[in-house]
């Protein structure tokens, strides 16, 4: 394999072998081809080479250009991860359990996962772990999601490694929900639509993340330049499209008492439920305001994509 030297201005020279965990996600597509055009050798843990080579659903980019090597690897499978880090000096995980509907629960994933990770990071002596994880608010504190990340980012700060942790609000990837329910013809939202959120798209978020790699034992929080409400982002989605405004807004007091009994049916739309309900119905904006890209754009050309 080989190993390149580069110098950036006014930094000591470092090796640059990047390791990119969650290549086929939103988030890694990006931030595998930020990686490569920043001058890193990229390395690709996957589980399925194919998802390298198409574009995502959120206009992501195919990355199989991108990659200089490929690992094929399984994280909640730690012998499948022998000889994954050998040489690297940077792993990047943002691998975690989103809208797989499979029967790992995000301990497995986001916690195990990425502990398995961690485990093979310390014993290979890499230099830093960067790591996405979720907003730390004490009122999400309660999500099985947040406590699965949570508990990884505690690994992670005991670990002795050097880390950076990533924590951002929601995604792009996430208000195209909105976009979806749009062409639909309805926009159903929890409470009366006035609650405000910055998302990020990870095009910008992977450029946060580039900016910030030389920082050490960082925690830092972002979100994107623009504040919406969810009646903003509705009305936006209805326009692109050049569709009547049709929002339909649910009382809280009707959705919250049938989250435990959706979970009862189904475990993953239940605590799906819990997670847009406890997102809708709560300000999330964060200080630091990152990037150029918003919403309105990202809907014109997801509707342009569509058209194909
Ligand atoms: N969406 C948000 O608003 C938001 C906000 C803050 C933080 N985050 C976190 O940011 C991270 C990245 O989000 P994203 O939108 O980029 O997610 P995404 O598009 O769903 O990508 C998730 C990645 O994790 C991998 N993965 C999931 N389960 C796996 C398993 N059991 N074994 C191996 N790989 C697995 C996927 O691989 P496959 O392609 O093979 O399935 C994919 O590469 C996630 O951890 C998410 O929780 C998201």
């Amino acid at each position: 394999m080989e190993e390149k030297t580069i110098s950036i201005p006014s930094i000591k020279p470092i090796k640059v072998l990047g390791l990119v965990i969650s290549p086929t996600g939103y988030l890694g597509k990006f931030m595998v081809k930020k990686f490569k055009e920043s001058g890193y050798y990229v390395r690709a843990l996957v589980r399925n080479i194919k998802k390298l080579e198409t574009e995502g659903k959120f206009l992501e980019p195919a990355v199989n250009k991108f990659v200089d090597d490929i690992f094929v690897g399984e994280i909640t499978k730690p012998r499948t991860l022998i000889g994954l880090m050998d040489g690297i000096d940077i792993v990047f995980s943002s691998i975690g359990k989103t809208h797989q509907n499979d029967k790992l629960t995000f301990m497995d994933v986001d916690y195990r996962g990425n502990k398995n990770l961690l485990d093979l990071a310390v014993s290979e002596g890499i230099e830093k772990f960067i790591y996405i994880a979720m907003l730390k608010d004490r009122r999400f504190r309660d999500l099985d999601v947040v406590k699965a990340k949570e508990k990884f980012v505690d690994e992670l700060e005991r670990s002795g490694l050097n880390y950076i942790v990533i924590r951002p609000n929601g995604f792009f990837s996430d208000m195209a929900e909105f976009f979806k329910m749009a062409k639909g013809g309805y926009i159903f939202l929890i409470g009366n639509g006035e609650k405000k959120i910055n998302p990020i798209s990870a095009d910008d978020l992977a450029d946060f993340c580039l900016k910030n790699i030389n920082r050490n034992r960082a925690e830092l929080t972002v979100g994107g330049k623009y504040i919406y409400s969810y009646n903003e982002i509705s009305r936006i989605a209805f326009s692109v499209l050049g569709k009547k405004e049709r929002i339909i807004h649910i009382p809280r007091f009707l959705v919250k008492p049938t989250i435990p009994i959706v979970k009862v049916f189904s475990e993953n739309i239940g605590l799906f439920l819990e997670f847009l309900y406890t997102v809708l119905t709560n300000d999330i904006i964060t200080e630091e305001k990152f990037g150029n890209n918003n919403l309105e754009e990202f809907f014109i050309k997801l509707n342009e994509k569509l058209k194909y």
